[in-house]
């Protein structure tokens, strides 16, 4: 565990970020309960909106949480790719807000980690195969976040310990694992598959700060693991969404097509096809097409953030009781 995150967690939980999911109710509820809290830059559409998210969330944990605890530091999705053409003007805000945990996305560059770094902060990069791992390590991020199949999002295809053995070969510093986790006892399985912190999307995305609607929510916590489809067809790089949504926004979940290319767009520049004349007949990924991962399969309800981490803690302290009584220590 890095040392600026040494003794500042509940759990060692990193509510993940996700675009069009969380906000700033999210980040704060999810600090203030004691676990790092997230979003991406890009869920903003302008570097001012940026910086005023920033600022109200720095002014909103300058506040002790409950119980006089300490808030947990807070983090931002940075999308290190030349076609995020915010790239410059993010970064300063980034800096100058000295934001904690700076994850990036797509490229780790060297710039981007001596900036961070400048002021005490720290960079993740989120990585889905050893290849990607290896160029980080080259960065020198302070952490891998491995996205293993299973995953909301742009999940990788790989299980979980087959990606943390192969990770391992070319990485020993921290590692975060996300993909498929929804309970305190999966973030104690993932510390003791190697990893240091447990990264959770979906999780905390059925909660009532996250941003999306009531039927986004309803939907995960109706949903099953084999409702959740991975393809390339909503956002050209393979996401993993809800079923019911895909056949609500009139496609046939069995029979999408496959498109000729990736468009990375879709990453770099989100709000374009949200902002997509209403007449255009495509559903649009995120907005109409709901992103989930399988971990859908171990959440049951709707809970505030502060609710939510609390379950956690309870599940994490039973799981720890009983491993303990079977393997012994
Ligand atoms: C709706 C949704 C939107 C997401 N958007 C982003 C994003 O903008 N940037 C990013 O790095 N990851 C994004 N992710 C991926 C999450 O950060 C994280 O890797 C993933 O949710 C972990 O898997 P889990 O959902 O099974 O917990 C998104 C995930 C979901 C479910």
């Amino acid at each position: 565990m890095p040392q600026q995150l040494q003794g500042r967690l509940r759990l060692p939980i990193i509510s993940a970020p996700m675009f069009l999911g969380s906000g700033v109710d999210l980040v704060v509820g999810a600090c203030r309960a004691g676990v790092v809290g997230t979003f991406p830059a890009l869920n903003l559409r302008t570097t001012e909106d940026f910086d005023g998210w920033l600022t109200q969330i720095e002014t909103a944990l300058a506040q002790p949480g409950p119980d006089g605890r300490e808030p947990a530091p807070y983090g931002v999705n940075f999308i290190v790719h030349s076609s995020n053409k915010r790239i410059e003007a993010d970064l300063a805000q980034i800096v100058a807000h000295e934001v904690p945990l700076v994850i990036t996305s797509l490229g780790a560059a060297k710039e981007v980690v001596d900036a961070v770094h400048s002021y005490g902060g720290l960079v993740f990069h989120d990585v889905t195969n050893a290849r990607f791992a290896r160029k980080a390590a080259e960065a020198g991020v302070d952490g891998l976040i491995l996205v293993s199949a299973g995953a909301g999002g742009h999940a990788g295809g790989i299980n979980p310990f087959a990606l943390i053995s192969e990770v391992r070969t070319v990485w020993d510093g921290p590692l975060i694992l996300g993909g498929a986790l929804s309970t305190g006892r999966d973030v104690l399985a993932a510390q003791a598959a190697g990893a240091d912190l447990a990264y959770m999307g979906t999780r905390f995305l059925a909660t009532e700060e996250s941003l999306v609607s009531e039927g986004y929510r309803d939907m995960i916590v109706g949903s099953g693991a084999e409702q959740i489809v991975y393809t390339p067809s909503i956002s050209t790089i393979p996401a993993n969404f809800l079923r019911g949504s895909i056949v609500a926004a009139g496609l046939d979940p069995d029979n999408l097509p496959v498109p000729d290319k990736v468009d990375l767009g879709h990453v770099t520049n989100p709000h374009a096809e949200e902002e997509a004349p209403s007449s255009s007949p495509a559903p649009k990924a995120w907005k109409d097409v709901w992103s989930a991962g399988q971990s859908v399969a171990g959440i049951t309800s709707v809970v505030p953030v502060a609710q939510l981490v609390d379950q956690l803690e309870a599940e994490y302290t039973q799981a720890k009781g009983e491993l303990l009584a079977v393997i012994g220590g």
